[in-house]
Parts: C-alpha cells; sequence; structure tokens
C-alpha cells in the first residue's frame, strides 16, 4: 500500500469509528420506542444480536453516499441503522441456513436463543428496516430497498442449488454473490444517495459503485474463509467447504487443474465433506493451482471498478468523501475480519 493509501485508511478509521458509535446511538434509541411494551426475550435477542461487534460498513455506507450527494443531517444516523437491521437481519437468518455456529466472535443467535428466536428476530428486523426506509425516503427508496431484498434471498437459493457442485464456473459464482451480497450493498448506497437528493446520474453511480464493492466484499469473505483467522473473523474457517458452497478459489483452481485435479476437487465437493484431511488436501490443491491468488486478483480488478464508477465525484468541492469511499474499497483488500 503506497502512503496517499496509508493515510486515508487512517482517516477512514477515525471516520468509521465516529459513524460506528453514532449508529449505535441511533439503534439504541429507535429500538427503545419501537420495542416499548414488547417480550423482554425479543428485546434480549435483537440486542444480543445487533450489539458487541461487526464492522458497522453498510451503515458507513449509507453515511457516505449520502454525504458524497450534499446531505450530511443527523436523520441520516437513522437510515443507516435501518441498513445495519437490514443486514444483521440477513446474517441471523444466514447462520441458521449455514448452520453456522459463530458470528462476530460469539455464538451465533441460533445457537444461542434456538431456531425460532432467530427466524423470529430477523423478520422483526426486516420489518423494521422497511418501515425506517419507507419513512425516510418514501416508495422510491422503499422499492429499492425491496427489490433488493428479494435478490438477496434468490442470491441464496440458487447458493442452495449448487451446493456441492465443483463444476460450476464463474458465472454461476457471481450470479449468486450479485444478488446474496452486491444487491444489499448497492442498495445501500443508491438509497443513500436517494435520500440527499443525488440526481440519477449520482445514484446511478452509487448503485454501480455499491455492486462492484459487494462483490469484491464477498470474494474476500470466500478468500477469509479457507485463510483467515477465527480469532480475526470471528467465525469459523472452513465452513464454506463443509457446506459444499464452492467459491472462486474452487473455481479459479478449477480452471487450472488438470484431467486427475478436476476429478479429485470434484470428488472433495461431492463427498463426505467432514472426513478428516480432506480440508487439509482441498486447500493444497487451491494453493498450489494458483485459485486463492486468482480470486484475490479478481477482487482488486473488482476495486479498481468500484473506484472508477466514483469518477463523476471526483470534484474539489467532495474530494474527502470521494477519498473515503475510495478508501473503503481499498480496505476491502486488506481486511481480515
Ligand atoms: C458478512 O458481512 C456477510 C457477508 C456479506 C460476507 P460483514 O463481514 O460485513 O459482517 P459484520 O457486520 O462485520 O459482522
Ligand atoms: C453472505 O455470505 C450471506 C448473506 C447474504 C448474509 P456468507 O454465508 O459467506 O456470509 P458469512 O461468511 O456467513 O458471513
Ligand atoms: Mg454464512
Ligand atoms: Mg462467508
Amino acid at each position: 500500500m503506497n502512503a496517499i493509501s496509508e493515510d486515508r485508511q487512517t482517516r477512514l478509521r477515525a471516520v468509521a469509528a465516529q459513524v460506528a458509535d453514532r449508529v449505535e446511538e441511533a439503534m439504541r434509541s429507535d429500538l427503545a420506542s419501537a420495542l416499548h411494551g414488547c417480550d423482554p426475550l425479543l428485546v434480549e435477542v435483537l440486542e444480543y444480536g445487533l450489539f458487541g461487534g461487526g464492522k458497522r460498513i453498510r451503515p458507513l455506507l449509507a453515511v457516505l453516499s449520502s454525504s458524497i450527494c450534499g446531505r450530511r443531517d443527523a436523520d441520516v444516523y437513522l437510515l443507516a441503522a435501518a441498513f445495519e437491521y437490514l443486514h444483521v437481519a440477513t446474517l441471523i437468518h444466514d447462520d441458521v441456513i449455514d448452520h453456522a455456529r459463530n458470528r462476530r466472535g460469539r455464538e451465533a443467535v441460533g445457537r444461542k436463543y434456538g431456531m425460532a428466536a432467530a427466524i423470529l428476530a430477523g423478520d422483526w428486523l426486516h420489518a423494521r428496516s422497511m418501515h425506517l426506509v419507507g419513512r425516510l425516503t418514501g416508495s422510491e427508496g422503499l422499492d429499492i430497498f425491496c427489490r433488493a431484498t428479494g435478490a438477496m434471498v434468490d442470491g441464496e437459493f440458487l447458493q442452495l442449488r449448487y451446493v456441492g457442485d465443483a463444476g460450476i464456473g464463474e458465472q454461476e459464482y457471481f450470479a449468486v454473490i450479485a444478488r446474496k451480497t452486491g444487491s444489499l450493498i448497492a442498495s445501500t448506497c443508491t438509497i443513500g444517495a436517494l435520500f440527499a437528493g443525488g440526481d440519477l446520474g449520482q445514484q446511478q453511480a452509487m448503485n454501480r459503485y455499491g455492486e462492484k464493492v459487494g462483490a469484491a466484499f464477498q470474494v474476500v469473505d470466500d478468500l477469509l474463509d479457507y485463510l483467515g483467522n477465527q480469532q480475526q473473523t470471528g467465525k469459523k474457517v472452513g465452513n464454506d467447504f463443509i457446506e459444499g458452497k464452492v467459491t472462486l478459489p474452487v473455481i479459479a483452481a478449477m480452471e487450472q487443474a488438470g484431467t486427475e485435479e478436476r476429478r479429485e476437487l470434484k470428488a472433495l465437493f461431492s463427498g463426505d465433506r467432514t472426513r478428516s484431511g480432506t480440508c487439509d488436501r482441498l486447500y493444497d490443491l487451491l494453493e498450489r493451482l494458483g485459485g486463492f491468488q486468482r480470486a484475490r486478483q479478481t477482487a482488486e480488478e473488482l476495486v479498481r471498478e468500484a473506484v472508477a464508477a466514483l469518477q463523476v465525484f471526483a470534484s474539489a468541492e467532495e474530494e474527502e468523501t470521494y477519498a473515503l469511499l475510495a478508501a473503503i474499497a481499498e480496505y476491502i483488500l486488506v481486511r481480515n475480519k
């Protein structure tokens, strides 16, 4: 990383911490009013799911997307909170679907409170996030938001369709991640711009930036699932393989593999993935066939495309916010959690 990028990362960390504090304040006061008189267990489950971890990237994107289009008043933190609600709803449900035990360094909501509580808490967060987005951005914002949520669900279905199939290609992989991750991040950025009264060109630029950031974010998440450290990511490493998810490192390795290696990769995914030694064997193959390296290059390319999408904002007036949005895209490549 060069000196300019390092300087941007330092500034980004400071702004991210400030935004996270304000968004948490907004969530706490919103929950206090929305949950007034509700069952104490619902309150407890939501507080457990929402606080005590999380990078708060989506709220930060909402705030900066609004800011780059010229709006910086306090209501933006409530809008940002709505995106964290939606995100946490998807995580709570995703951990049920993925049989994940850990999230954000502690027990996943479904493990701690049971499946019924996880489903219901996620539903509550979905409903509350829609309510807030509708209130703050009207039917236009709500329409974008609901389409993105629908796309996310569709992406999870598509992913289930491909479980254990190491024969899928990049096209299938990118269709999954665009829907399950890109759509929500893109909608966060687009709605941030809409909230600020940004024109269509600005909304489209933020949408494109969000799609690219979202895809890069998921590619890196999929890399961290093999190369990360549970202490840092707060979730189990190696879960994608156990769940049969065929991600970019695998697809890239398949492209380089000879007949015998292809056969072995396919057999690893379609066989008993919990058998001892299988994950280590897969890891060796992915490393040797350049799967990790190729996925990383793809993430770098997506980050370049994300930054390029911000070009319309590169005026002196918006220089600071532009630099922060570019820094978020670059951060994705250096993150380890
Ligand atoms: C995890 O998102 C889910 C993905 C889309 C990969 P984050 O990595 O942003 O999770 P938190 O909010 O920091 O826990
Ligand atoms: C992100 O994919 C899923 C969502 C849309 C929430 P993952 O299943 O890879 O996310 P993690 O690794 O569990 O956070
Ligand atoms: Mg998951
Ligand atoms: Mg993952």
